[in-house]
């Protein structure tokens, strides 16, 4: 499909989806006509993840029904790759604090050089959601801590479900 400026891919593990997450998709949402995103689906990557894609994807499409604009796929390809077969001519990342930059550095300079018809775009993580991780939450939910502004209900649930002592 040919890259078209108004359709977007946020991609990421997901494992599982925060309101930081959600705050990026939500933002991305209001400046793309369309959004897809992508939920790593690559068993081998990070070591396992706490939940399946299955798992992972039904919620962020949970917690993103209200966007029209936005849809959920897993990928198992390359990002480039799969943002091109989507169509879309942007991946748009969260950032929170210098310790992503040089993360997304990388990455960039990577998708770049696969790429570089697609562009990537950074939005800032908003403050109130500028300390939150994916990691940081299953650590949280293992000890019993309370997460429950921090992902959608759906998730605290199953985190307790899942990690809960
Ligand atoms: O930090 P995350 O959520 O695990 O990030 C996942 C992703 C896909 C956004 C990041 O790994 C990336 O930008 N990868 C580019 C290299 C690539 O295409 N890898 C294969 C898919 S993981």
């Amino acid at each position: 499909m040919a890259p078209d400026n108004r359709i977007a891919i946020c991609p990421g593990t997901f494992d599982p989806v925060t309101n930081g997450h959600l705050d990026v998709i939500g933002r991305a949402s209001a400046m793309y006509d369309k959004v897809v995103v992508g939920v790593v689906n690559l068993p081998w990557r990070k070591g396992n993840t706490v939940f399946s894609t299955e798992e992972r994807v039904d919620f962020v499409r949970g917690a993103t029904r209200a966007l029209r604009n936005v849809e959920v796929e897993p990928f198992s390809t390359l990002l480039v790759d799969f943002a091109r077969q989507r169509g879309a001519m942007a991946i748009v990342k969260g950032l929170r604090a210098i310790s992503d930059f040089e993360y997304e550095l990388e990455m960039n300079q990577l998708n770049r050089r696969q790429d570089p018809e697609i562009e990537s775009v950074y939005l800032m993580a908003s403050a109130k959601y500028s300390f939150l991780s994916s990691s940081g939450i299953k650590e949280l939910a293992t000890f019993g801590g309370d997460i429950e502004d921090l992902v959608p209900a759906e998730v605290v649930q199953a985190l307790k479900e899942r990690l809960g002592r």
